[in-house]
């Protein structure tokens, strides 16, 4: 906490009830599932949300015994009344932290209003570096030679929001797309956690773009 912070600035979910939004593959959502299952993350996720039916990262949701739904997108006019369904059904579960892996849906006010700092996101990039989609052949075609992850809070800017953990990785001369990509989603998996792990267990505070742990 900064000198200037009251106590009202630190920032302490309700409860430890969680609800993840994908659109494919979810590996975030299952290392999420794997460390609260290994209790390295004291949480619940309380629901999933797909945009998508065929979405593969169901299935282990549903192994897990975690309750799934799916709201397409195109099934509502705008992307506020998207966003406030999904806001609804997440209420309605109780959820306190809302975290996006993979959903490949820009949110809004609709939901960010219903969750005020308690949207997360897993960028694979340093951000600000390489934002939006692609952002592995974005930081091989700039030639960097570190890249990596990021896990931030949600605003309406896209992946501009406060930083809460990032890792870094080697971009390598021989790397492609997919050797890239495999070496930061092993660190996404391991900060995704983490970062969870910091916002639901300790005292935050937001200043400006600054995320900082309360001492
Ligand atoms: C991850 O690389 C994440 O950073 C990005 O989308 C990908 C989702 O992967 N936002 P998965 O669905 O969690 O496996």
């Amino acid at each position: 906490m900064s000198a200037t912070a009251s106590a009202t600035d630190l920032r302490v979910p309700p409860n430890r009830r969680l609800g993840v939004l994908i659109s494919g593959r979810g590996s975030n959502l299952q290392a999420l599932i794997g460390a609260i299952d290994r209790r390295r993350l004291d949480a619940e996720i309380a629901l999933v949300i797909s945009n998508r039916a065929q979405a593969p990262g169901l299935e282990h949701a549903r192994k897990a015994g975690i309750e799934t739904i799916v709201l397409d997108h195109r099934q509502f006019g705008t992307r506020e009344e998207f966003d406030r369904a999904i806001a609804a059904q997440l209420k309605s579960r109780d959820a306190a932290v809302v975290c996006l892996a993979g959903f490949m849906r820009l949110v809004g006010a609709g939901l960010l209003d219903a969750f005020p700092h308690a949207v997360l996101n897993v960028h694979p990039s340093l951000l600000p570096a390489f934002p939006g989609v692609n952002a592995q052949q974005q930081a091989l075609e700039h030639g960097v030679k570190v890249s990596g992850a990021t896990v931030h809070l949600v605003t309406p800017e896209l992946d501009a929001g406060p930083i809460v953990v990032q890792a870094a990785v080697p971009v390598l001369a021989d790397d492609t797309v997919d050797s890239l990509s495999a070496r930061i989603l092993a660190e996404e998996h391991r900060i995704y956690p983490e970062a969870v792990a910091l916002i639901l267990g300790r005292r935050w505070t937001v200043s400006g773009r600054r995320f900082t742990i309360a001492p």
